[in-house]
Formats: structure tokens, sequence, C-alpha cells
């Protein structure tokens, strides 16, 4: 299965293969960053730079590794093979984008998360203290391998993680989808995975062909259950909770949100929570988590404007759409109230 995603400054394809072919292609001019759980788990024999597993990595000092590591072996026409989650894709592409001001990125993803979602797009970047992906770039790779196979050795939580992402997916822009996973949740070894991926990733093209670098609110939508799951990393300080788990809270906490405000309809919110829990997902705010603290977060989200807080809310399954300038007292009614 191929498709092509179009953009400002070309097109890529992305094509669904397995690990043994992605590995067979891999040349000299292929520089190849990862992390050390994936590294071990495909028992990767070639040079390449492995760091450590998790969202610490996507902080200045590891970029600068990166950066470092490429100065020593790469020129402009070297490409950099981002192997592995949705981690290494954003702190490897970030560095794609930014080393000799820019060489050539080819995503090769190898969780459930990266595949449906951060892959593909152009989206890069890593983390400051004050926030998530504060600091990044569009940079659209020029190829996204996606080896199906590497599913089969994800640890079943980090499978459940990016279950997260097929769920918003469907809750946000395709309500068929959203019925299936409710008839069927999502599982690794079930015979249409690589159908269900390849869904996600028409779905996502469609979106950032129309709205590349996030600025009509199209985009935006795939963000739903993203400003407040960030905020939930945030204030875990991204210990003890993955991306997916703090999304599919965020997914429950903003629709209970948009009930409350009139932009959901009644009902939506229960919908998406009982999908969520059959994917054996958590939806709701971890306890000791103060409203305050997740707030002060959110104020920090790159939708955030002056006057308020926005959210890519669903307001039907399969239907969504950005909301800006959403009065804080209503966000803190709906977190304390979790
Ligand atoms: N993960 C959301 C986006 O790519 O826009």
């Amino acid at each position: 299965m191929k498709t092509t995603v179009r953009h400002s400054r070309g097109a890529y394809e992305v094509e669904l293969t397995d690990l043994a072919s992605v590995l067979g292609q891999l040349g000299g001019q292929d520089f190849v960053v990862t992390d050390e759980n994936v590294r071990d788990a495909i028992r990767l024999a070639s040079d390449h730079l492995a760091v450590q597993p998790g969202e610490g990595s996507k902080d200045v000092q590891t970029l600068g590794r990166v950066w470092e590591w490429l100065a020593g072996r790469a020129d402009r026409s070297g490409r950099l093979v981002a192997l592995g989650g949705g981690v290494v894709g954003d702190l490897a592409g970030f560095a794609a984008a930014t080393y000799m001001r820019g060489i050539d990125l080819v995503m090769v993803p190898t969780s459930l998360l990266a595949m449906v979602d951060s892959s593909v797009g152009g989206k890069v970047g890593i983390d400051l203290p004050q926030g998530k992906n504060l600091a990044g770039a569009f940079w659209p790779p020029v190829r996204v391998l996606i080896p199906i196979d590497a599913l089969r050795t994800l640890p079943a939580r980090h499978f459940a993680n990016g279950s997260a992402e097929v769920w918003k997916n469907g809750a946000a822009l395709d309500e068929r989808l959203f019925e299936s996973l409710l008839a069927q949740p999502l599982q690794a070894d079930a015979k249409n995975i690589a159908e269900i991926v390849f869904q996600c990733i028409e779905l996502k093209k469609a979106v950032v062909e129309e709205d590349e670098f996030e600025t009509t609110g199209r985009r935006a939508v795939l963000n739903f259950g993203h400003t407040v799951g960030h905020a939930i990393e945030q204030a875990m300080n991204y210990e003890g909770i993955l991306h997916g788990e703090a999304v599919a809270i965020g997914m429950v906490v903003e629709s209970r949100l948009a009930e409350n405000i009139g932009v959901a309809s009644p009902g939506v919110a229960d919908t998406i929570q009982k999908g969520l829990q059959s994917q054996g997902l958590p939806t709701r705010i971890p306890g000791g988590l103060a409203a305050a603290s997740l707030i002060e977060a959110m104020r920090r989200d790159k939708k955030a404007r002056r006057n308020g807080l926005a959210f890519a809310f669903v307001s039907q399954i399969g239907t969504s759409k950005l909301i800006e300038g959403v009065p804080e007292n209503d966000v803190l009614k709906v977190l304390e109230n979790q």
C-alpha cells in the first residue's frame, strides 16, 4: 500500500512495507537515529546513534548530541533516517531540518503512534521546560517507510498508546472508523491492522494537504484531546504517562467541556469514554494533578491566545472544529469535576 502526500515544496511517498526491506535499502549516505529499545528489538547492526527511549530525549541536550554525531559523518547529501517512535521522529526530524540548514529526512516509524500520526505531515521538534513541542519546524520527509511488522514487537502498553491516535482520527474525522473501533477495539495481530494504519494515513494526508502549516484551523482538529493531553504530560513531567494515554484522557475531558459550552451534542463524551475504556486506555485525570497547574500549562499551548484557551472539539462523532477564546473558568469547572 502506497500513497503520496503533496506539500508546498514537493511531495513524498508513504509506503507500507516490512523491516527487512527497510534495512536492506539503507546505504552509505543514510544516517540512522533510533532509540535503545528499538535498536535492541531489531538487533540493529549498522552504524547508528541510539538515544534513550522516552519523551525526555526530546530536549536541547539530545538534539545537540544528534547534531554533533551528524557533524562527524554527514555532508549535505546525507539522509537522516529516523527509525523509531514519535520521540525519535520529532527529535531526529528537527535535527534534519536544521543540520547544515536542512538535509533529507526519511521517516521509518516503528510504533503505532508514529505510523498513524507523527511520521506524516512534516511537524518536527523538541520540548522545552516551559512546554511540549515549543521549538520545532515544518520539515517534510522525503519518504515515509512503514515497517508494519514492527508492531509485533511493540509492548502492549505502547500499542494501546498509539491506538489513542487512531480513536482520535475516528472521533474527529471519520464516524465509520470510530464505529468499527467501537465494534472491535484495535489489536496488533488483527488481520486488518495494515488497512487501519493506511486509512489513518489517508485521513491525515487529506488534512495536512489542505492546511500544511496549520493556519486555517483545519489541521488543528488533529489536536483533539491534545490541549488537555499535553498539559497532563507536562504537569507530570512526562513520567508515568505516555502521550497517547494523556491524549485519551484529554479527549474525554475536552468533550465534556464541549458539551458544557454547547459545542458538542449531549452524549459525545460518554461515547468516546466508553470506546477508549474498551481499548484499555485511561480516561480520568490522574489524582494529585491540580487544575490550576493544568490551566497554567494550557496557557503555553501554541493554539492559546490572549482572549482564552483554544481546543479542537468534536461536535459529533466524525466532525470537529477549532474553537478559540474558551474562558478559563469553563475549563476549570470541568477539570475540577473530573
Ligand atoms: N499531530 C498533529 C499534526 O500533525 O498536526
